[in-house]
């Protein structure tokens, strides 16, 4: 399958409007117009648009970090999917573990999240992760054989098509513990095949699948070597234009 790697950055409450503009330019400088993967970046809700016009006619993607599932209606404070493509946004990322941990977000919101982001047309950047007590527990395939079961409930193959998904280990993120190469590749060969088993094979074939979880310009290289590795969903290394560019530009 030939599956176009996707490096996005997280940028999570990072940078106001006016850092994340001059953030955004100095990225669009430094990464070349032609490269050959896919680059996405997600600033904060409030910085959306203006990023957005900064990196018009790059090849620099623009996403949100969260959506509401609603399009519209009394629901103070929430920002739908038809809003973040009125930005000039492509992508969203939907069910983060910080979400997950901090604010509540379930399966059953993720599937809600996701049906609305493909309606809009906007490609969802779809995260899962154990923590360290699952995965001490022995737990790690069986949480996200849950995970991506219930988040996909109730969707046809045919309907999942642009969907990306994230691997993001909770006890990687942001703890300068990366997964080791064997452990990432050893998960997304299983999310491969359970989304082949359980829904299309072809699908499990084109179906991006990204690692996140302390990527970073040094260990990139050996994750995007691995067969089942579709790109990085990137935290910390992604909010300094050294780093980030180092990340897009990995050694192949
Ligand atoms: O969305 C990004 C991940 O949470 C990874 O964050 O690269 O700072 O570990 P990190």
């Amino acid at each position: 399958a030939t599956r176009t790697p996707l490096i996005a950055g997280n940028w999570k409450l990072h940078k106001d409007c006016a850092e994340s503009v001059a953030f955004a330019s100095e990225l669009k400088a430094a990464i070349p117009a032609d490269i050959d993967v896919d680059v996405m970046v997600a600033p904060t809700f409030t910085a959306l648009h203006p990023v957005c016009e900064v990196v018009k006619g790059s090849p620099i993607a623009v996403g949100a970090q969260d959506m509401f599932w609603e399009a519209k209606g009394a629901w103070t404070g929430e920002i739908s999917a038809e809003m973040i493509k009125s930005c000039g946004c492509t992508h969203v990322i939907i069910g983060h573990s910080e979400r997950r941990q901090f604010f509540g977000e379930t399966d059953d919101t993720v599937n809600a999240k996701l049906k609305a982001a493909l309606a809009a047309g906007l490609v969802p950047v779809v995260c899962i992760g154990e923590t360290d007590e699952e995965r001490q527990a022995g737990k790690t395939f069986e949480v996200l054989e849950t995970q991506v079961k219930n988040g996909f409930q109730g969707m046809a193959a045919s309907e999942l098509t642009t969907v990306v998904l994230a691997y993001e280990p909770v006890w990687a993120i942001g703890t300068g513990n990366t997964a080791t190469p064997e452990m990432v590749q050893e998960v997304h060969a299983f999310l491969r095949k359970l989304v082949a088993d359980s829904l299309q094979k072809e699908l499990a074939n084109g179906m991006r699948i990204l690692y996140g979880g302390s990527v970073k310009s040094g260990n990139i290289a050996e994750l995007m070597a691995l067969e089942d590795v579709d790109g990085a969903l990137v935290g910390g290394a992604s909010l300094e234009t050294e780093s980030f560019s180092g990340i897009v530009r990995y050694k192949r």
